[in-house]
């Protein structure tokens, strides 16, 4: 009988939990728990005898892979997969997976319950600004990006896109701007919407010289990552500009300072809470149940991310 882990140091919402029970005992499949856990000694034991895991934005390092001796999969409930190793996965035979799109409308509206709480003065009793009429920049156009589009628009925002690996009509078809370049992005638009992985080439690419770019009132949201920030670059920026923001969902390294120097221009939400809805849990959790499912019993490996 075919063993699944759950490995979620940030649990899933119990009705998740539930659901993705049911998927795979129904399969036949005998399933382990293994929440808010704090050492790494206990995923290495938890993962030893197990066919298949899924996470979220747990790490599967080379040594846990080494650890799990008869792993076959590891599906990633979410979009990114920068917490895995893949190389070393793809050594050892096991196939990793994720669920795209399946909690893209969390975070898009974590998006904008972000951006209202910095243009409303994080709620201090003083005179904020609206959305509507502002310039919107979304950098990366996928899943997220996508539902963030439709989002603004309800609020009235005048959109622009930049993503050099969706073709423009994809984009255009939404009513939204395209523009051909990051540098381009950040000079048209008052507010810009991260939503690039964390790859090597991604990595520390948002520095100071494309955030000095943005017009006066300028607002950085990130619900990516936060590898993707220069941050030294970030606070330099917030030192010379007094009129940039930055709200994140993703603690920064130097989060501590931003918040001393800059209580009313910086926010991070103190875990990352963009995919935390017991719908978005619901959906990547049951599909990630279903994805093992189907390549345990049918070999299908159609979500798989590495080689
Ligand atoms: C993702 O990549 O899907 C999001 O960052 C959500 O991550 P989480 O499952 O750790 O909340």
């Amino acid at each position: 009988m075919a063993k699944v882990l759950i490995a979620t140091e940030k649990p899933f919402a119990p009705v998740a939990v539930k659901g993705i029970k049911e998927i795979l005992e129904d399969a036949g499949f005998e399933v382990a728990l293994l929440e808010k856990y704090t050492q790494k000694s206990d995923l290495l034991n938890a993962i030893a005898d197990v066919d298949a895991v899924i996470i979220r934005s747990d790490i599967i390092d080379a040594e846990v892979l080494s650890a799990a001796k008869n792993l076959k999969i590891v599906v990633r409930a979410g979009a990114g997969y920068d917490n895995v190793d893949l190389e070393a996965a793809t050594k050892k035979g096991v196939c990793v997976m994720n669920t795209p799109g399946q909690n893209a409308n969390a975070v898009a509206e974590l998006v904008f319950g972000l951006l209202v709480y910095c243009v409303r003065n994080m709620y201090n009793g003083t005179s904020g600004t609206e959305l509507m009429g502002k310039t919107l920049g979304i950098h990366a156009y996928g899943n997220v990006g996508r539902n963030v589009a439709r989002i603004a628009k309800g609020f009235g925002m005048d959109v622009y896109a930049f993503d050099p690996f969706c073709p423009a009509e994809v984009i255009e078809k939404d009513g939204v701007k395209v523009l051909n370049s990051a540098e381009e992005l950040y000079t048209t638009c008052k507010i810009v919407s991260l939503h690039i992985p964390a790859t090597p080439e991604t990595k520390q690419s948002i520095n100071y010289a494309l955030l000095s770019k943005m017009p006066k009132g300028g607002i950085l949201v990130n619900t990516a990552r936060k590898e993707v920030i220069n941050e030294e670059e970030l606070e330099k920026l917030m030192a010379d500009r007094e009129d940039f923001r930055y709200m994140a969902d993703i603690k920064p390294g130097n989060a501590d300072v931003l918040a001393e120097k800059y209580p009313l221009r910086f926010f991070a939400t103190p875990k990352k809470m963009g995919a935390q809805t017991s719908e978005a849990n619901v959906n990547a959790g049951l599909a990630a149940a279903r994805q093992i499912v189907d390549f345990i019993k049918n070999g299908n490996e159609r979500f798989r991310v590495n080689k």
